[in-house]
């Protein structure tokens, strides 16, 4: 997980500290909309020394993670593709380029696969169609032939991975990703870079020989040939030490983002030997856009505005784009329909290596315990499932969706945890071994195997910033407390 806890309001002052230029002077786009928006701006920094020369605004994304919109599990959750669609088409002459980091799938499942065509069906969209997608090391765990073909029907979108030599058989056709992409706009040029820092872990029958290169000679093999002009933009996955590190490559790098550290883009973009680093934050809840300018052989950040993809407060449905909305709609059915529950189920060891046995069999000995979980929410986690399903709360049908039964039942996707309602029916709902861990050994033999003490970062896997904002240990375990 990613361990930062977000701050809960941000605004984006930095534009207004920096030394921008005024933001009226030659710029990549045009658009009136744009322009009055950034002359209140540019009114905002008029004390600043001006530059001159083209400028570019990137507005990046990156780890999206399969998080197609938010749960719903707490109220005022942001993020979503449905919002980010409706701003970007909002948005529209306020940034030059589009730019998505990857990660955009969580791993390499049946689920992944499905929430894969509907992702890229949207970055595809032409009403605000992304300009280069670079791949993470979450994307290439799914099956390469897979993902291949997926990245070959989206024929207008640029795949990028510089560190991923994919060398094909001869009879077989040549790998989707590249290893950059040129972008060029009204005197702006941009080459987009990214260490995706994997291979893929599931090659296909027939799949090219796979190789990854150190960061130095893939920056190096894409940047060859670049125009002097181009502002170098390096995108890394992983840890943000490792892009830091990028920090000294040769040529030098214009922009450093690190993608997939952070949960949220942090208040201020950060230096690394004067090479600014930017992070866009993960799980699709924000945007980042960020504007650089050239000065000589140098490019200078004048822009650093991170948002939030909130929600409207007042009308459902606002603030975000119907066809997408629809399209993440069609997704919902389409993963019961391939009965993608109970493919994903049974799929990993437990953790202790002991088998689910329910919570009836727990209460049996552990009758104080039971009753107190019995009155609990945690007793009724999945009958929550249902009725959001049956109130049409979500016009969809969220007892068939993986991502949410994992939180709202009792070992799912592990052995012997949660199938289906019928199948298991003594694992809905969140039992006592989703705290205290499979416990076929202990309720065999409870002296000689004992369960042990439950961590609180149990709790957090489930509570965590999204789902329980303001989660407090010890006043929620008041609300369920039981045993001595
Ligand atoms: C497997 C996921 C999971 C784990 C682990 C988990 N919870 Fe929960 N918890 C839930 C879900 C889901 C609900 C909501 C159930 C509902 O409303 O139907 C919930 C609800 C609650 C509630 C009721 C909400 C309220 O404020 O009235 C409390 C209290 C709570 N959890 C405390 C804890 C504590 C303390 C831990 C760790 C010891 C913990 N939970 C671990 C999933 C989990
Ligand atoms: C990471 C774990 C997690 C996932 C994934 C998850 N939930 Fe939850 N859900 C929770 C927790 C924890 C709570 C209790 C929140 C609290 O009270 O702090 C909860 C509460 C709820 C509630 C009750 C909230 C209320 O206001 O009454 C509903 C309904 C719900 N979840 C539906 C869903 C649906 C639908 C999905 C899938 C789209 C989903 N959940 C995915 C953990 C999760
Ligand atoms: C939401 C998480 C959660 C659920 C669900 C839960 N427990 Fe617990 N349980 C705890 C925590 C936390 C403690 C406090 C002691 C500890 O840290 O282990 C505890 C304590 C206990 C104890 C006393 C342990 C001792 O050291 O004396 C027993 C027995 C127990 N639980 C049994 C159950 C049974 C049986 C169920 C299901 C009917 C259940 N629990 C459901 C989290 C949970
Ligand atoms: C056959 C009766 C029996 C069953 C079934 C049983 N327990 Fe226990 N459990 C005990 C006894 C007896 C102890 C006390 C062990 C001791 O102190 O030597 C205990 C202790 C515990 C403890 C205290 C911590 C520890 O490791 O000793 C927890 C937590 C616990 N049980 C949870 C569970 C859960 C969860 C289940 C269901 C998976 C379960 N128990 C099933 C009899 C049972």
């Amino acid at each position: 997980m990613h361990a930062p806890e977000p701050r809960s309001r941000r605004t984006a002052p930095f534009a207004l500290l920096l030394a921008g230029l005024p933001l009226l002077a030659a710029d990549c786009s045009q658009d009136p909309q744009r322009q009055e928006a950034e002359a209140s701006a540019a009114a905002a920094i008029a004390s600043a020394p001006a530059t001159t020369g083209p400028r570019v605004t990137l507005r990046l994304s990156g780890s999206l993670e399969g998080r197609l919109e938010p749960c719903g599990c707490a109220s005022g959750q942001i993020g979503g593709l449905a919002r980010r669609s409706f701003r970007l088409q909002g948005d529209r002459g306020r940034y030059d380029f589009l730019i998505e980091g990857g990660d955009l799938v969580g791993g390499g499942t049946v689920l992944d696969e499905l929430k894969l065509m509907t992702l890229l069906t949207v970055l595809d969209d032409r009403r605000a169609r992304y300009d280069a997608v670079a791949l993470g090391p979450r994307d290439l765990q799914l099956d390469s032939g897979v993902l291949a073909g997926f990245l070959d029907g989206f024929p207008q979108l640029a795949f990028v991975a510089s560190d991923l030599v994919a060398t094909p058989a001869p009879d077989q056709p040549a790998w989707p990703t590249r290893p950059f992409v040129d972008l060029a706009k009204e005197g702006c040029r941009v080459r987009i870079a990214s260490l995706a820092r994997a291979v893929p872990t599931n090659p296909a029958a027939g799949a090219p020989a796979f190789e990854r290169l150190e960061p130095a000679a893939a920056w190096e093999r894409a940047m060859a040939g670049v125009d002097p002009a181009s502002v170098r933009v390096l995108l890394v996955h992983g840890a943000a030490d490792a892009a830091r590190a990028c920090a000294t490559l040769t040529p030098r790098p214009d922009l450093l983002v690190a993608i997939g550290d952070t949960a949220e883009p942090p208040h201020d973009p950060e230096f690394v030997d004067g090479v600014p680093l930017v992070q866009p934050g993960v799980r699709g809840r924000h945007l980042l856009d960020v504007t650089l300018a050239r000065e000589g052989d140098r490019s200078k950040l004048v822009q650093y505005a991170p948002f939030a993809l909130e929600g409207s407060r007042t009308a459902k449905g606002a603030l975000q784009d119907a066809d997408v909305d629809a399209q993440i709609l069609a997704h919902r059915h389409e993963v019961k329909a391939e009965d993608a529950r109970s493919k994903l189920a049974n799929r990993l060891p437990t953790a202790n290596g002991a088998e689910y046995v329910g919570s009836t069999k727990c209460a049996s000995c552990h009758y104080a315990a039971g009753k107190a979980w019995e009155a609990s929410k945690h007793g009724h986690a999945w009958r929550t499932l249902e009725s959001a399903e049956e109130t049409k709360r979500y016009a969809w049908p969220v007892t068939w969706y993986p991502d949410c039964i994992a939180c709202h039942t009792v070992g799912y996707g592990e052995r012997s945890g949660f199938v289906s309602p019928e199948a298991t029916p003594d694992l809905r709902g969140v039992g006592c071994e989703s705290c205290h861990g499979a416990g076929s050994r202990h309720a065999a033999d409870p002296t000689l195997h004992r369960l042990g003490k439950v961590d609180t970062q149990r709790c957090t896997q489930c509570h965590d910033y999204e789902q329980s904002p303001d989660f407090d240990y010890p006043a929620r375990w008041k609300l369920i407390e039981h045993g001595k």
